[in-house]
């Protein structure tokens, strides 16, 4: 798999403090505390697998990745905390073939930043349905990054922000991918689908939390440059212009921060 993020020891930092920031928001309206053991699909680094088992005492995680460089990274990181031992598993395999066979019975799925970078996600929520028990429950988080813009309005941050969503396009991958979550989910067999967007609509009321934001964003925004301009969808003239403007915008106190993720649950039906 071609990631527009890569796999480098700085990518791999950035996944684990993007969800010092995002966890809280991301686990608002998740709720795992009936469940006992779960499998994250294309778990990375660990960095929701840390969150997952830290907030819920009860719970075991197994996690399906398929870059053994972010499985080491994971196990690394996991080492850190000794009271989690036994309580987590790492699987390396594509989950869009994997027949995994699990040590505990599974109460459901959760999947999170993954599908956006998938050729084919039809394909992975297909094989996801095959080994999922009847009745468990699937949880998904995905970008919907052509939702963010910003007040005032920058065309030189657009514009970079375009450059970076066509690499991604490039790549097969759909950093829109979370505006139709629920189709996917209905085309491939799931029920009781519920999807909802989390909205970041910041403004000077919130400023703290707008300024983390928009440090967040830029971070994002600088994590696929090498690998966008080595793609010769960006030059480094339009970032260095969409950095300074988006600078511009953190020392701003009538910015306004605005961008949506999505949240999708279902049931994997008998
Ligand atoms: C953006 S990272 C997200 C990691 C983690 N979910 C998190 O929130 O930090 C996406 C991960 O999905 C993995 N991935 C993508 N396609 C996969 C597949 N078909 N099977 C297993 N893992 C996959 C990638 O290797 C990468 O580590």
């Amino acid at each position: 798999m071609t990631y527009i993020h890569g796999f480098s020891d700085e990518e791999q930092d950035r996944l684990l403090s993007q969800n010092d920031v995002l966890a809280k928001y991301i686990y608002q309206n998740l709720d795992f505390s009936n469940c006992n053991h779960i499998v994250e699909i294309g778990c990375g680094v660990g960095a929701q697998m840390i969150s997952l088992l830290h907030k819920y005492s009860q719970l075991s995680v197994t996690g399906i990745e398929q870059s053994p460089k972010q499985i080491q990274r994971a196990h690394i990181h996991l080492s850190h905390f000794p009271q989690f031992d036994g309580r987590y598993a790492i699987l390396e395999d594509d989950a869009v073939r994997i027949k995994p066979a699990f040590k505990q019975p599974v109460d459901g799925a959760f999947m999170i930043w993954v599908l956006e970078h998938v050729p084919n996600p039809e394909a992975l929520l297909l094989n996801t349905h095959r080994w999922m028990p009847a009745d468990s429950q699937l949880w998904i988080t995905e970008v919907f990054h052509p939702s963010f813009r910003t007040w005032p309005e920058s065309q030189k941050i657009m514009d970079y922000w375009q450059d970076t969503l066509d690499y991604q396009y490039s790549l097969k991958g759909d950093p829109a991918i979370g505006i139709r979550l629920a189709n996917l989910l209905h085309e491939t067999g799931f029920t009781e689908i519920q999807t909802i967007p989390h909205l970041f609509f910041l403004d000077r009321t919130r400023p703290d939390e707008r300024r983390n934001m928009f440090i967040y964003w830029l971070d994002l925004m600088r994590s696929a440059l090498h690998e966008t301009l080595d793609g010769g969808f960006t030059t480094m003239e339009r970032w260095q212009i969409a950095e300074s403007q988006m600078r511009r915008l953190i020392e701003n106190p009538d910015a306004v921060f605005y961008y949506s993720f999505i949240q999708a649950t279902c049931k994997r039906p008998r």
